[in-house]
């Protein structure tokens, strides 16, 4: 494995991989999740690419960049077995004094964490974009826990022809259901078990829809009701919505819908989300 930390030393160890290539961007501080992407790379190409690199520029002033868990100690020896590059830039590499160029994808930005988070997507698509022309991949890949993350970068792709493949992944789960997130190292004590109410209301909707209940209204509320009854919990949104466009839905549900929500535990903001068939 072979760690390089400019984009010129990446292009040159690019040209000498095998193609295909597999390229899996990550923020490091990585989980079972990042891994099971890379193992998903490394099943489906030559080569794996990963990048580590906590993008300023997708974080909100207010927001975690300077505290965002970092430790690449740890994330190099977890990444060892199945990477055969690993990127790592620096700040200034990705964004020099003079850096004034970005990507920003239109409608299906402006809801949920577009709406939460003003300016978080285009800093994404924009490192994502410049990730993508620096690694030249033949596949990149993505958690589906990043739900809306994933439409956006691939809505990117398509509109801005690049020529490459984005491929889904499931979403990976501890064992009582709370979705691994490097954010989930600052829940501490109760905060840790409160934090399974995500999936505990993602697990009411899909019940409520096998049981037919099909009002979109009806659903969201239970879900709200239960969120609540966490007095440590504080919702930010709890949305269903149209898997492609985001629309949000309201009265009867058209399958497939994206049940996603945001909720504050603590000072830990945790996302989540399912699909109804
Ligand atoms: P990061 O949060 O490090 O996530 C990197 C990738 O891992 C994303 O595609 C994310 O969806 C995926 N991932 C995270 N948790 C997961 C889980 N529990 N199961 C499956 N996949 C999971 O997302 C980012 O970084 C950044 O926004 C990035 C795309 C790197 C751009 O800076």
């Amino acid at each position: 494995m072979k760690v390089v930390e400019t984009i010129a030393e990446m292009r040159q160890a690019r040209k000498e991989l095998e193609e295909t290539i597999g390229f899996v961007p990550t923020m490091g501080a990585l989980h079972e999740g990042h891994l099971s992407l890379v193992r998903r790379a490394r099943e489906e190409n030559a080569s794996v690419v990963v990048s580590i690199f906590v993008n300023p520029t997708q974080f909100g002033p207010k927001e975690d960049f300077k505290s965002y868990p970092r430790d690449t100690k740890r994330d190099l020896e977890m990444l060892e077995p199945d990477t055969d590059i690993v990127f790592m830039p620096s700040g200034a590499e990705m964004y020099p004094d003079n850096y004034d160029s970005w990507v920003e994808v239109g409608t299906i930005t402006e809801n949920l964490e577009g709406a939460s988070r003003p300016g978080h997507f285009r800093g994404v698509s924009t490192v994502v974009a410049k990730l993508f022309n620096i690694v030249q991949p033949t596949k990149a890949y993505f958690g589906q826990k990043d739900a809306q993350q994933l439409l956006v970068i691939k809505k990117m792709a398509a509109d801005l022809d690049m020529n490459l493949e984005v491929v889904t992944c499931p979403t990976i789960r501890e064992p009582d259901g709370l979705a691994m997130s490097s954010r989930n190292t600052y829940l501490k004590g109760q905060h840790r078990q409160v934090a399974t109410v995500l999936y505990r209301a993602l697990n009411l909707a899909e019940k409520r829809w096998d049981q037919e209940e099909t009002d979109a209204g009806a659903i969201r509320l239970e879900m709200t009701e239960l969120i609540k009854m966490e007095p440590l919990a504080k919702i930010d949104y709890v949305s269903i919505a149209d898997v492609e466009t985001l629309k949000e839905m309201h009265h009867k549900i058209k399958p497939p819908v994206l049940v996603s929500l945001a909720v504050k535990i603590g000072k830990t903001r945790l996302i989540d989300n399912t699909v109804l068939e």
